[in-house]
């Protein structure tokens, strides 16, 4: 019932999304990750939907139903998402990346299971993933880039210097104190017009206030 009572803020619009970890594989059974159980970036989705828009969904390894009327596409690694991200970016008014992206992965996966016996721990030479918010912000036409940011302390100043970095019109901030994979959050927006602080509440509530966000920046207000 929800659904139906949700202005249609976003109605002929294309919005992508991003959810999840990525999982950048070591061996064939082993790898590194990011704590990130996809609720807020599948919340994101959902709430995009509702708000009329056509949703795509590319999400790394996690446990959660799609959303009705939500295209979602499976992906691993950083390097498959942002492969699947930037075949279809262009064609987007709304590109929001809630993914926990793994900043590195190893240079090049073993072909088989490692095996203790082999001798010394192993070192794992790691290399940097490309920054797939970044490049999408920076092609020729972008769509409206909007950022998470998780941040241990210093919630604002490094929410701020990643929206500049990263060249997006908006970010949303949390500070990691409700840990991970639960149901509320707390949400500041940042954006040219300063610090929005959102009611911290359930991830579908903060989802929706950032998708009516988001409409007013697209329609310029
Ligand atoms: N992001 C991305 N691709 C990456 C890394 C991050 O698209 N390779 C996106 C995330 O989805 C998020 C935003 O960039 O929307 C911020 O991610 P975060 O990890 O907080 O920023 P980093 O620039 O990686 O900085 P750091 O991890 O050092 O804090
Ligand atoms: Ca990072």
């Amino acid at each position: 019932l929800v659904a139906f009572l949700q202005p249609k803020l976003l109605a002929g619009r294309k919005v992508l999304i991003t959810a999840g970890p990525t999982f950048e594989a070591i061996d064939p059974v082993r790898g590194i990750t990011n704590l990130s159980s996809g609720k807020m970036g599948f919340a994101v989705a959902r709430a995009a939907r509702e708000a009329g828009a056509e949703v795509t969904l590319v999400c790394g390894p996690v446990s959660q139903p799609t959303p009705r009327g939500v295209t979602r596409i499976d992906v691993t690694g950083a390097l498959d998402m942002h492969r699947e991200v930037m075949a279809r970016a262009a064609a987007q008014d709304v590109f929001v990346g809630v993914a926990a992206v793994a900043d590195y992965r190893p240079q090049a996966a073993a072909e088989h299971k490692i095996k203790k016996d082999d001798g010394a721990p192993p070192a794992i030479m790691l290399v940097e993933n490309p920054d797939i918010l970044a490049e999408v912000a920076a092609l020729p036409k972008p769509p409206l880039c909007v950022g998470f940011a998780a941040e241990s302390r210093n919630l604002a100043d490094y929410a701020r210097k990643k929206r500049a970095k990263k060249k997006i019109p908006l970010i949303a901030g949390n500070l990691i104190e409700h840990g991970f994979g639960g149901e509320d959050n707390t949400l500041v927006l940042f954006d040219d017009a300063g610090q929005t602080p959102l009611p911290p509440g359930p991830k579908s509530e903060l989802a929706r206030a950032l998708v009516a966000h988001i409409a007013r920046l697209l329609r310029g207000d």
